[in-house]
């Protein structure tokens, strides 16, 4: 079914199909006909963070920046959905054209820029929902705001998500927003997570309910900087990790038509990069924080690598524009073919690295 709507979407620009593909679920879920669209996904629960998921196979931020289709998306067997990015007040993003496809390469090129409609509106379309599962929110800053100000907006949509959301995911890692990146690194990075750090303990009080907070990274990173960011996540108890945003790398692209568009690459070229990224990840936290794997999850064989690098859970978008809902099921089998090998075989090997420590209360 999804095969052949796409030649369809594929034939028009691409935030138009994006859109009318998400208008289309909705008014598919509001008539009650989702169950036609999509094929019944496997239980394979986890629990990571405290957090019970159904499945390990979540779809990533970007897809639905404003929760407008939140009741859809849940109807498509993720084991999890991360709305967002949202920003304190609503911004337009960057002009259009802003999203290309490669296809060829299986990726997508965007410079979306934060476009939403403000985080009043998200937990609006949150509390109207009626989605049960598991929810992430993915909050930024807005493009006016100075990087100097930024845990400011950080601040505010966190107090604004935390009693509708089931973990926050803070967005250090947007190539599309002026110096975002730079949060990722030494003193900023130290005082951001701090101050998360002590409002989320606030929060807790407050709402008598624990949200996990975490932290997503881009892939353009030196071992030497991701290191420095693993210490800091963990000096400051950070919940997870979210690993990867999209890549400014060109070269697995090079020579499309689309290869010097700005912004940030996600889908097949960045699978690799990206897993190395968890893999390095997941050894420096030797299991005393969960990282979600992202990036370049095409088919089971990627979802199983992140998995197998250390990924307690996973999420894809562009594997989802290019190969629809049916990605879903595939990537959760593989990882369940995973999990069965290793429980054969556990007497024999070292624990993983996705084996993430319980803590003594736990
Ligand atoms: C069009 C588009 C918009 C995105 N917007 C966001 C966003 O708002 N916030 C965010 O954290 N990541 C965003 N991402 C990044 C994805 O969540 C994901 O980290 C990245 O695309 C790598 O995964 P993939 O290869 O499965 O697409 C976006 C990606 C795409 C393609």
């Amino acid at each position: 079914m999804y095969r052949l709507a796409r030649n369809l979407l594929f034939k028009m620009p691409a935030e138009t199909a994006h859109e009318l593909t998400l208008d289309l679920l909705s008014a598919a879920s509001r008539l009650k006909l989702a169950s036609f669209l999509n094929t019944p996904v496997p239980d394979q629960p986890v629990e990571v963070m405290g957090l019970k998921f159904p499945n390990p196979v979540g779809l990533a931020a970007g897809l639905d920046k404003n929760g407008d289709h939140i009741d859809a998306l849940g109807e498509l067997g993720f084991g999890f959905l991360e709305l967002g990015t949202v920003t304190p007040r609503p911004q337009p993003g960057n002009p259009k054209p802003r999203l290309f496809r490669l296809v060829e390469h299986e990726a997508i090129i965007n410079r979306m820029g934060f476009n939403n409609m403000g985080v009043d509106h998200l937990v609006r379309n949150v509390k109207r929902s009626n989605y049960r599962g598991v929810l992430g929110i993915n909050i930024g800053k807005n493009l006016d705001t100075p990087v100097e100000k930024a845990v400011d907006d950080y601040v505010i949509c966190l107090h604004k998500v935390y009693p509708v959301a089931d973990y926050v995911t803070v967005n250090l890692s947007s190539p599309n927003t002026p110096g975002l990146r730079n949060l990722q690194f030494g003193d900023m990075l130290k005082e951001l997570l701090a101050t998360l750090k002590q409002e989320q303990k606030q929060l807790e009080q407050k709402h008598d309910r624990y949200v996990p907070v975490m932290i997503k990274i881009a892939p353009d990173m030196t071992d030497e900087e991701l290191y420095e960011v693993a210490d800091a996540l963990l000096l400051a108890e950070i919940d997870g990790v979210v690993a990867t945003n999209t890549t400014l790398e060109r070269d697995p692209v090079s020579g499309h038509e689309h290869a010097c568009e700005a912004g940030g690459l996600s889908g097949a070229p960045l699978t690799e990069h990206s897993t190395e990224i968890v893999r390095k990840l997941a050894e420096r936290l030797a299991g005393k924080m969960p990282v979600i794997g992202v990036g370049g999850i095409v088919d089971g064989t990627s979802a199983a690598a992140k998995y197998q690098a250390g990924a307690s859970l996973v999420q894809i978008y562009s594997g989802f524009v290019f190969k629809g809902p049916e990605l879903v099921g595939e990537a959760v089998d593989a990882i369940t073919a995973c999990m069965k090998s290793e429980v054969k075989t556990d007497s024999e090997v070292k624990p993983e690295a996705h084996k993430v420590e319980q803590s003594p209360e736990e």
